[in-house]
């Protein structure tokens, strides 16, 4: 591109799962939860004010910040960053403490953001590969670098690194972690007190997935305050506008709402799993909102993508090394998957 700059000549840009416009397809390829936000969160968005909306909203998300400080045991705002979507929060890391031809760690597979991300910046992207059940293989410890990504329960496996492999792992690395805790709220434990007792740690999450708020655009990062000082010198002015700031607030008021909602959304998936093993898959083991079902049968995993979107049920299939075999889908309501698991057995039975 005659215009463009000679480091975006190779730069793919981030690909989404695909939203569709028709309403009635199955949609499980985005790791969405199937249930609405809390009534309170809707509550507040059908108060915003036309002077809320008239005037700036709060720059620094203030109540926001501290109401997580408060629920997740940290001692006040100063030790938590918000975000337009974690996703905006993951770029400023990069922006904030990479400098162009500096390393960034991650694994493969993991989530592609953070290649792009790098990439974007003109950092050095370090993948190391994940062992067979894919978990972080021994090699993993020795490697620097000034940022490291490591996403608990990673993305597209649904695997969790045991804590203290992830302890261990950010008391050696020289760097910054980022704990990416996106889906984390359907695991059975989480990282988040390791800010306070690491002074590379950043613990990340969002809320387009437990509290079924990915529309709104909201992530929430905790770390020590220098590290959180660095991160306001370089966000956009209103990066959080008033809506977002409002809705995510009344959604914190009501985390019971999410933690009952994440606990359905886990139940069903010990029921799809089981039943997508019946099948001939092989699941690995989950701790999020999606599965990774592997498929070595016929018809080949990308066409029983394929068969799948025919009936208008879509889930997410990578055509990239280690995930050609598989399909991720995401863990839907109980009649989504009943009707998911059924067409399955017509495809490949
Ligand atoms: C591992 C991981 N991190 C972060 C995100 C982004 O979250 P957000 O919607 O808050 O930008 C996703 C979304 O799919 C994800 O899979």
């Amino acid at each position: 591109m005659k215009y463009g700059r000679a480091l975006l000549n190779d730069v793919e840009g981030y690909v989404p799962g695909e939203q569709p416009k028709d309403p009635d397809v199955i949609k499980l390829n985005t790791n969405e939860n199937p249930y609405p936000p809390s009534p309170m969160a809707l509550e507040a968005l059908r108060h915003v004010s036309a002077d809320a909306l008239r005037k700036y909203p709060d720059p620094l998300s203030m109540r926001l910040r501290a109401r997580w400080a408060e629920l997740q045991g940290y001692a006040g705002p100063e030790w938590v960053i918000a975000g337009n979507g974690m996703d905006e929060l993951l770029a400023m890391a990069v922006r904030t403490f990479v400098d162009p031809g500096d390393g960034i760690l991650t694994t493969w597979p993991t989530y592609t953001l953070y290649e792009t991300l790098a990439r974007l910046h003109g950092a050095r992207v370090e993948a190391v590969e994940l062992d067979d059940a894919f978990q972080l293989p021994e090699t993993f410890y020795g490697h620097g670098g000034r940022l490291c990504f490591l996403p608990r329960p990673n993305a597209p496996t649904g695997v969790c690194a045991p804590r203290q492999d992830v302890e261990r792992f950010c008391s050696g690395f020289p760097g910054l972690v980022v704990i990416d805790e996106a889906y984390v709220d359907f695991a059975d434990d989480d990282c988040m007190d390791l800010a306070k007792r690491h002074e590379n740690v950043i613990v990340m999450r969002t809320f387009s997935k437990s509290f079924s708020l990915a529309g709104l655009r909201l992530g929430l990062a905790v770390a020590q305050p220098g590290i959180i000082a660095e991160f306001l010198k370089t966000k956009d002015s209103y990066n959080l506008n008033a809506v977002t700031q409002a809705v995510g607030l009344a959604a914190l008021n009501d985390y019971e709402y999410m933690k009952r909602n994440a606990a359905r959304v886990v139940a069903t998936r010990k029921r799809v799993t089981a039943a997508l093993e019946g099948l001939g898959f092989v699941v690995t083991p989950s701790q999020s909102n999606f599965v990774l079902a592997r498929w070595g049968g016929k018809p080949e995993a990308r066409t029983v993508f394929e068969r799948l979107k025919e009936r208008r049920i879509f889930v997410r299939y990578f055509d990239v090394p280690r995930l050609r075999d598989a399909l991720r889908i995401s863990i839907g309501t109980e009649q989504e998957m009943d009707a998911l698991i059924a067409a399955l057995r017509d495809i490949v039975q």
